[in-house]
């Protein structure tokens, strides 16, 4: 319809997000899924009222400065925003909006299967399974680390670290956190606050990294802090790749400091360090946190919640300028 606000959408999404946005707007889809570069982003965005787009797209200064004066909004189909110059879109009047909560169960379950993975060897146990070298049962074979009653240090206790507090509490973990700030007594459930990252590092048998990326937590696990770590600790990161140092992450596992890495994230995905393919003791995956057709769906929904609220006058509920 004529007076329906164009909107850009830079992936393919799933059949029912598009439906809806085909029904409310003009939509202008991507169906062969090709990722825009800038000039893409720039090329596709004349004429258009709002882009719904993902954290593949990046929105810098530049992309943002040279966006066509009609764009109110980006609606981006993540609850991570780094790729996003926030400021640069304060600067220039331009609605951001991301999709908090719907993906915090999915991306809490993605992070105990990392934990476990890790923990208990999977992808040694399933090579071992398909290469035909399972001779027999041996008492002292394929030993893991066990979980149950351990202790967890999450850092970064919003959302997703409190869903995952929520599910290892059933391994009767102690769960301990770093976060600023301190969260109320009734969010933090017994956990056990650390004012100061590294003291929760000291107890950390088992890492749960949750935290947002920003420049303060870029390369935040370096060496430095992995050797507070108890010997042997299991390492998960579910959030974004760029808080660890690849080195020195890749080194310790390789050295035995660290007993288990569990990876759904990476610096510079997906050409990420392939040196982590080598770790036996390395429990990858392609960052499918989010990867569930119901998340995904609930995703594409409440991103045009947001637009279909700034369309109608209201503010965004999501609002993140
Ligand atoms: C998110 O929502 O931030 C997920 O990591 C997908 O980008």
């Amino acid at each position: 319809m004529a007076d329906h606000p164009v909107l850009l959408i830079t992936r393919k999404l799933p059949d029912a997000v598009e439906a809806r946005a085909a029904r409310d707007y003009t939509a202008r889809l991507n169906a062969s899924d090709i990722q825009y570069d800038a000039d893409a982003l720039i090329s596709n965005s004349a004429g258009v009222d709002a882009i719904l787009t993902c954290s593949t797209e990046a929105f810098s200064a530049s992309v943002i400065t040279r966006l066509p004066e009609r764009v109110r909004a980006v609606a981006t189909f993540s609850v991570g925003y780094e790729h996003i110059d926030i400021d640069a879109a304060k600067a220039r009047g331009l609605i951001i909006t991301n999709t908090p909560d719907v993906l915090t169960d999915a991306t809490a379950d993605i992070a105990l299967m990392c934990l476990l993975g890790a923990a208990r060897r999977q992808q040694e146990s399933t090579a071992m399974l398909r290469d035909g070298k399972w001779g027999r049962w041996e008492a002292t074979t394929m030993l893991g680390m066990h979980m149950t009653g351990k202790r967890l240090g999450i850092l970064g206790m919003g959302r997703i670290g409190r869903a995952v507090a929520k599910r290892a509490r059933a391994f009767d973990m102690e769960i301990h956190y770093a976060n600023r700030p301190r969260l109320p007594v009734e969010l933090e459930k017994g956990a056990i606050f650390h004012q100061n990252p590294e003291s929760m590092l000291a107890q950390a048998e088992f890492l749960s990294i949750n935290c947002p990326s920003s420049p303060q937590t870029l390369k935040f696990l370096n060496a430095e802090r992995i050797a507070l770590l108890p010997d042997g600790a299991v390492v998960v990161n579910t959030a974004r790749g760029n808080i660890v140092d690849d080195d020195a992450l890749i080194a310790a596992a390789t050295s035995g400091k660290i007993s288990g890495i569990g990876m759904d994230v990476f610096n510079g995905e997906p050409h990420f360090d392939k040196r982590y393919l080598a770790l036996p003791n390395a429990f990858l995956l392609p960052h499918i946190g989010s990867a569930t057709l119901d998340t995904r769906e609930a995703m594409g929904f409440r991103a045009l919640d947001n637009l279909d609220a700034i369309f109608a006058g209201r503010a965004a509920p999501d609002a993140l300028t």
